[in-house]
């Protein structure tokens, strides 16, 4: 990006575009149709600044393996590469290496009540599945992606819907800090992008497909090889009905026929037209073949990416930095407004 969003007078201003995913495993064609093709496409448009961040300080509120952990920072960041991201048209940048989110989620941290943090449904259903690490962390978590947020600016935040009260949180402590400082932080307006599909466990449809899901089959990897995708399509669960349309008590064939229409463009009737009189296992067949096909020239940029740790480096550096000049004016204001008294 050129250095438009430091220079151009405001009313000539782009909007500002921020999002985050956090790097705990390998990206999934969840992440990928819901969030990350989305990034690409707001990228592309050329009508925003848009500033993505891979949030690796997020990930530690549930206890990591070290080596795991860098595995996956590394290997998330190339992906995303992979995805289409563009350094030289977007800010892409590792959470960690910009020390201004923790500074920020610290003064948050005393701008938020126990109250407020306490409503949190991802906190409620985390603490229930990790009861034996309900760390401070894991309470304060919306704090650290307020700040995240609230650092750049930002006046647009796609994020799926899980992370919409987390969204709605961010904006409520905007707003009582500048109530109280005068105007410091843009309020941030959050939206789920138009085009991003949620896509289901392949093996139980009616959740969210995980990584962490101990079927193997219930999730497809962004770097899955074509032959492993087709398998896990073709193990999809169905219905009995042996009918490909929309309907109810046919969570999976829905889902597959949103996977299906989000990589091809096709609408659900037209994709009921072209499977009249086929059974699932053809269509399982097309669906598999037009996700092997969408992810193949992703799965073959990554492999290039991966082994050029240098380009990584040079590239989430050079993320970095631009993301520290930015992040470092919200946090010298907010400091200076707080009453902190400047090096
Ligand atoms: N918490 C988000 C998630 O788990 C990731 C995230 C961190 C984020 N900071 C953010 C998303 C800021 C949007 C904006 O999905």
């Amino acid at each position: 990006m050129s250095n438009e969003i430091l220079t151009t007078q405001p009313a000539e201003k782009k909007k500002i575009v921020f999002s985050a995913i956090q790097p705990s495993g390998t990206i999934t064609l969840g992440n990928y149709l819901g969030a990350l093709r989305n990034w690409v496409t707001m990228q592309e448009e050329g009508q925003y600044n848009c500033i993505y961040a891979l949030a690796d300080l997020h990930t530690i509120t549930v206890r990591q393996e070290p080596a795991v952990m860098r595995k996956n920072i590394l290997e998330a960041y190339a992906s995303i590469l992979a995805c289409g991201i563009d350094t030289e048209k977007s800010v892409f940048f590792i959470q960690s290496h910009v020390n201004a989110h923790a500074q920020l989620a610290w003064l948050l941290n005393c701008y938020t009540q126990f109250g407020e943090l306490s409503r949190m449904t991802q906190f409620k259903d985390k603490s229930a599945k990790h009861a034996d690490n309900i760390n401070a962390g894991l309470f304060t978590y919306p704090c650290l992606m307020a700040a995240d947020i609230l650092l750049y600016q930002a006046d647009l935040v796609p994020v799926g819907a899980d992370q919409k009260q987390h969204l709605e949180l961010s904006r409520d402590i905007a707003e009582r800090f500048n109530g109280r400082y005068g105007n410091v932080f843009t309020v941030p307006e959050g939206f789920i992008p138009k085009n991003g599909a949620r896509v289901m466990s392949l093996q139980d449809p009616t959740r969210k497909m995980s990584k962490s899901d101990e079927n193997v089959n219930a999730c497809v990897s962004l770097l899955d090889t074509p032959e492993v995708i087709m398998k896990k399509f073709k193990r999809a669960v169905t219905d009995s009905e042996a009918k490909v349309c929309v309907g109810e008590g046919k969570e999976g064939v829905n889902n597959l026929i949103g996977i299906y229409s989000a990589v091809t463009g096709k609408t659900a009737e037209e994709i009921t037209n072209e499977f009249e009189g086929k059974g699932y296992g053809d269509f399982k067949v097309a669906v598999g073949e037009a996700v092997v096909e969408e992810l193949r020239p992703v799965r073959e940029r990554y492999e290039q990416y991966i082994k050029d740790k240098a380009y990584l480096e040079e590239s989430w550096r050079k993320g970095a930095e631009f993301a520290d000049r930015l992040a470092q004016r919200t946090l010298a204001k907010t400091m200076k407004k707080i009453g902190f008294v400047g090096r």
